[in-house]
């Protein structure tokens, strides 16, 4: 590969990317916790503010280094397993290490590519429709995002699909943010149940937060 040869710093990389992606998070379900807001007030704060992110220049930067963020953690994702397969040889020794690590962290590969999966459709279904679909206006002239994301949760296949990709996602998020502090050596054996425990807590806020939303809308639209 073209950009970074050793390991270590590609082991880094994914943990910086993995930091910023979980950082989007916070902001993304912020942004997306408007939809709940009662009556007529969700429709025009979320499409005001969907317009006012999409309109700020600042804001276009850091979407870009966002793609670029995923993109990176991905393929080096996909570099270092494949690696580490060559390295492991047989699946002996995943096997002994399998009794003293949890399900998840050994199946980030698994989890990550159910979020990427997701990723896929949701670009396609939002994003792309938010950025070059024909959505109608809504009466302050704002595209009317929040009822492309009203009736798309109107159906109960796709809540399902979301909660399904939520609950991959947070255990990955699980697993990765302690994974990206140890990599980075923040973490010390002193601060490793404080670590640990802000890890498993971010974790848990973004499933609940983020599945809340389909569930929320489905029963109530
Ligand atoms: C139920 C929850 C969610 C809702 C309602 C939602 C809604 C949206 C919408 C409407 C967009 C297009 C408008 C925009 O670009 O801001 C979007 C973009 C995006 N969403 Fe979500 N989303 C949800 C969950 C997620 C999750 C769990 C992830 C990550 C795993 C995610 C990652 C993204 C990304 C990366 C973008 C592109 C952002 C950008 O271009 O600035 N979303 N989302």
């Amino acid at each position: 590969m073209w950009y970074v040869k050793n390991a270590l710093t590609r082991k880094n990389l994914m943990a910086l990317t993995g930091l910023f992606l979980s950082f989007f998070l916070i902001i993304h379900l912020f942004g997306n916790l408007q939809l709940l807001l009662p009556g007529e007030t969700a429709r025009v704060q979320y499409n005001w503010y969907s317009h006012l992110l999409a309109d700020n220049i600042i804001v276009k930067v850091i979407a870009l280094v966002l793609y670029l963020c995923i993109l990176l953690h991905t393929i080096d994702a996909i570099y270092l397993t494949l690696k580490s397969k060559k390295a492991n040889g047989s699946g002996y020794a995943k096997d002994k290490r399998g009794r003293a690590s949890k399900w998840y962290s050994r199946n980030m590969m698994f989890l990550g590519s159910i979020v990427f999966l997701f990723l896929i459709i949701h670009f396609k279904d939002f994003w792309y429709q938010f950025k070059f679909g024909e959505l109608a206006l809504d009466e302050h002239g704002n595209k009317d995002l929040y009822t492309l994301v009203i009736e798309a949760f109107d159906q109960l296949w796709y809540v399902m699909l979301y909660v399904v990709a939520i609950i991959a996602l947070g255990y990955h998020l699980m697993h990765g943010v302690f994974s990206a502090y140890r990599t980075l050596g923040l973490y010390h054996p002193i601060y490793s149940k404080i670590v640990k425990f802000s890890g498993m807590a971010y974790a848990l806020i973004m499933t609940v937060g983020y599945i809340i939303i389909p569930i929320y809308i489905y029963l109530n639209h």
